[in-house]
């Protein structure tokens, strides 16, 4: 861009709509926190500084990126006042471009703040437009008479007593995504007074004392859609999954069913994987390429190599490795482990905190006994090694490589290189019970 413009992402405010304990802009969208999705499209975008506007809790802190800055607003008494917190970062700027994003319009794209910037060009400010079926909810945009590409002002309509009939008819709302001249709105931001029917400083009554005033109408209202309270949470999710869906397609990972598939923002997948339907990738789970995951599985926050196979019904948990050729079959958990080349991990298992060798079958419910009611312990399993159907490894213990365990051992010793672990009570059989049994 011309001249890097400043970002500034509101996300001071309450969220009252949302009837939550946790602040609005943290509730996650595909598993990243809602206002780091403006954020990211404004880095993206090449803004020169990125500020976060927050409260004064701070609770923004811990999830910002380093290179953001974060603006603490004392109180919640509006947009307008919420840009005020921030604007020792621009009332210097002379006229470059200050993009102010409302922190609850996640979808919106480097794209789209490009094309903002590029409409923008010689006014003082720009307001993202857009036109919707059901505005309720939205300011609405009430364009110019002299010339319909500027705007005359914008209504709030929040509160009763904000709007007329008439206004509330006008379908062109706000989309709360705006750029504007950095020193001009700082001058404006001291003329705006609280005397509506909320009792805020409103952003767009900056408007009145900035011009040319002009509007930028986005023709895919869905890039814009605030989020109020959890119905829009959901639509906006439903619609950033799909995005999510498509960037993975258009890379060459196969998702049968979309609508059952959830994958967060933060997975990587690799080329000709196949995602089975009902199966959730989340966090910052990352898999190569030929892998089948699912059906029915969920991953979170694991490490996949190639060609590997996950479920139907595997749960994967945070720290786990599992490499090149091998597999977490039906009902599998595995937790905090790495599970080498080629191993499999077929049936009915509970694997956690254990290191695995390559080319090792672990026979069906075979289960780490990691947790001694105190502490967690590591379990190792060498190379080639077979352990047989039930077998539980109490931790911390050492299956050498080449070694095999016997169906219904409890392993409480370590098991030397290629000998056979037993450990379980000889069978006795009890000579004509059945006939004993009828006499009685
Ligand atoms: C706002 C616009 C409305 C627009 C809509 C688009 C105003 C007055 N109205 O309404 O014209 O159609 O967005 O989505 O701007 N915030 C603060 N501090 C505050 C208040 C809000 O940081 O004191 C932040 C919020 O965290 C939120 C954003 O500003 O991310 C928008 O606030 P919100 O109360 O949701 O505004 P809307 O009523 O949606
Ligand atoms: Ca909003």
């Amino acid at each position: 861009m011309p001249d890097d413009p400043i970002a500034v992402v509101l996300a001071a405010g309450q969220g009252t709509r949302m009837r939550s304990k946790t602040p609005k802009v943290l509730h996650p969208i595909c598993g990243r926190p809602m206002v780091l999705w403006a954020v990211a499209a404004a880095r993206a975008a090449g803004a020169a500084k990125v500020v976060v506007v927050g409260g004064p809790d701070r609770a923004l802190e811990p999830i910002l990126p380093p290179d953001v800055e974060l603006a603490v607003q004392e109180e919640p008494r509006g947009t307008g006042h919420a840009v005020k917190a921030a604007a020792a970062h621009f009332a210097d700027a002379g006229d470059t471009t200050v993009l102010v994003l409302n922190g609850d319009v996640p979808l919106v794209t480097a794209e789209a703040l490009h094309t903002l910037v590029e409409a923008h060009h010689g006014a003082a400010a720009t307001v993202t437009t857009m036109r919707l079926a059901d505005p309720a909810g939205y300011g609405r945009v009430i364009r110019a008479r002299e010339a319909m590409d500027t705007i005359d002002r914008i209504v709030e309509t929040k509160a009763p007593g904000d709007a007329t009939p008439e206004e509330l008819a006008v379908d062109e709302v706000n989309a709360g995504i705006y750029a504007f001249a950095a020193e001009p709105l700082a001058g404006a931001l001291q003329r705006i007074r609280a005397d509506n029917a909320q009792g805020e400083e409103y952003l767009p009554d900056v408007l009145e004392f900035l011009r040319p005033v002009r509007a930028h109408l986005v023709d895919d209202p869905t890039l814009t859609l605030g989020i109020n309270d959890r119905v829009d949470l959901a639509e906006v999710t439903r619609l950033a999954q799909a995005r999510i869906h498509r960037h993975h397609q258009r890379a060459g990972v196969t998702i049968v069913d979309p609508a059952s598939t959830r994958i967060d923002a933060g997975v990587e997948l690799g080329r000709d994987t196949v995602v089975e339907p009902f199966t959730s990738l989340l966090g910052a789970t990352r898999a190569g390429e030929d892998c089948r995951l699912g059906p029915n599985s969920v991953v979170v926050d694991a490490r996949i190599e190639d060609g590997v196979g996950v479920g139907p019904f595997a749960y994967l948990r945070p720290g786990t490795v599992l490499r090149n050729g091998s597999k977490a079959g039906t009902f599998v958990e595995i937790k905090n482990s790495d599970i080498g080349e080629g191993t499999k991990v077929p049936h009915l298992s509970y694997i956690g905190d254990a290191d695995v060798g390559p080319r090792t079958n672990l026979g069906a419910a075979t289960i780490t006994a990691n947790y001694d009611g105190r502490a967690k312990h590591r379990t190792t399993v060498g190379s080639n090694v077979r352990t047989s159907v039930d077998t539980t490894l109490v931790a911390p213990v050492t299956v050498g490589d080449d070694a095999y365990t016997a169906a219904g051992s409890v392993i409480t010793e370590d098991v030397p290189p290629g000998a056979l672990g037993i450990a379980r009570e000889r069978q006795t059989n009890i000579a004509n019970y059945a006939e004993k049994r009828a006499r009685e």
